[in-house]
């Protein structure tokens, strides 16, 4: 299939491009830097130069694909709601783009966006939450949208995905634990991230595109729910740091911005996925990541 990829020069979508192209596709990578370019074309795919908010565009090289799988996204969290609003506008251009053809679209969201119907751990058929109340929330909005006409349209959510160098908002939780001298948790930490290792997500990404069903949301998760507690000590061990519960009211002083996170469950399952998929994640899991990699160059 010739599969256009936007966002192919990120964390995720610079593993996507070899696992489209071990499986036989021909990958078209958005890039909007030399560097990107040379890095894609080093990989084996052909480069379409671009910025995914030019809408022009990302329509010239959508209509030339098979299928699309659209992993871009602006992680300047100073902008969400701006950066969330284009992320709306560009499925709403790669919809338009496959109306009339059963050309499949794979959307990323989070698994994070979805509130669990029994406020334990989020399904695939769950609600997600809308952009007044997040931002980010536009992405599955737009989706929902496209969904509804019947396109052959495919959620993707992530959890936290990682391998030894990238581990998303976990790196964040480094850099303030270097800049406090401490690692911490709130309470007893027993609130849960969940987790894929990057391999398993590109993986699902790839068996979504060729065989997912239309209007499906899969839930790319390898681990439930990791503690925060278990996250901070292996950090703390990593970087050899003390470990300590720090109270709810303490959070914002130590956390800053992402104290509202740091206290709440985001535990969420894919077994739909697993079931319909037939997806079975064996990459390492989130502590042995952390637990190998290099605190020095994080
Ligand atoms: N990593 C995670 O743990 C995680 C968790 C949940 C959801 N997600 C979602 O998964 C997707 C991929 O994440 P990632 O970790 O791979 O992100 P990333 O490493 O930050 O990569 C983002 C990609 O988007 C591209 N991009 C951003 N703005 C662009 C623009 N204006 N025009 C063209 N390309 C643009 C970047 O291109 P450049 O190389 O030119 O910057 C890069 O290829 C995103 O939607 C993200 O929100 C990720």
């Amino acid at each position: 299939m010739r599969v256009f990829l936007t966002g192919a020069t990120g964390f995720i979508g610079s593993l996507l491009v070899p696992e489209l192209i071990n499986a036989g596709h021909h990958v078209v990578g958005l890039s909007r830097s030399d560097a990107g370019a040379e890095a894609l074309k080093r990989a084996g795919a052909e480069v379409f130069r671009g910025d995914v908010n030019d809408l022009d565009r990302l329509r010239i090289a959508a209509e030339a694909a098979e299928g699309v799988i659209h992993a871009a996204f602006n992680h300047d969290f100073s902008n969400l709601q701006q950066h969330s609003e284009d992320d709306r506008k560009v499925i709403e251009t790669l919809g338009e783009v496959q109306a009339g053809s059963d050309r499949p679209l794979v959307i990323t969201s989070g698994t994070g966006l979805v509130r669990s119907k029994t406020g334990g751990t989020a399904v695939e058929t769950d609600d997600h939450v809308t952009s007044a109340e997040f931002p980010r929330a536009a992405t599955e909005e737009a989706a929902d949208i496209l969904i509804a006409k019947g396109r052959h349209v495919m959620v993707m959510r992530l959890p936290q995905v990682h391998n030894t160098r990238r581990q998303g908002r976990i790196t964040q939780h480094i850099q303030l634990a270097r800049q406090r001298g401490r690692v911490a948790y709130v309470g007893e930490g027993k609130n849960r991230l969940p987790a894929v290792h990057v391999s398993d997500a590109v993986r699902l990404y790839r068996i979504a595109l060729e065989k997912g069903q239309p209007g499906a949301h899969y839930h790319a998760v390898g681990e439930e729910g990791v503690a925060l507690r278990d996250i901070a000590e292996v950090i703390g061990a990593g970087m050899r740091l003390p470990v300590e519960s720090i109270t709810q009211e303490g959070a914002p002083a130590y956390f800053g911005g992402l104290a509202p996170l740091v206290t709440i469950d985001l535990a969420a399952s894919s077994a739909l996925t697993r079931e319909r998929l037939g997806w079975k994640p064996t990459g390492p899991d989130l502590l042995t990541d952390l637990r190998n990699m290099d605190y020095s160059a994080a």
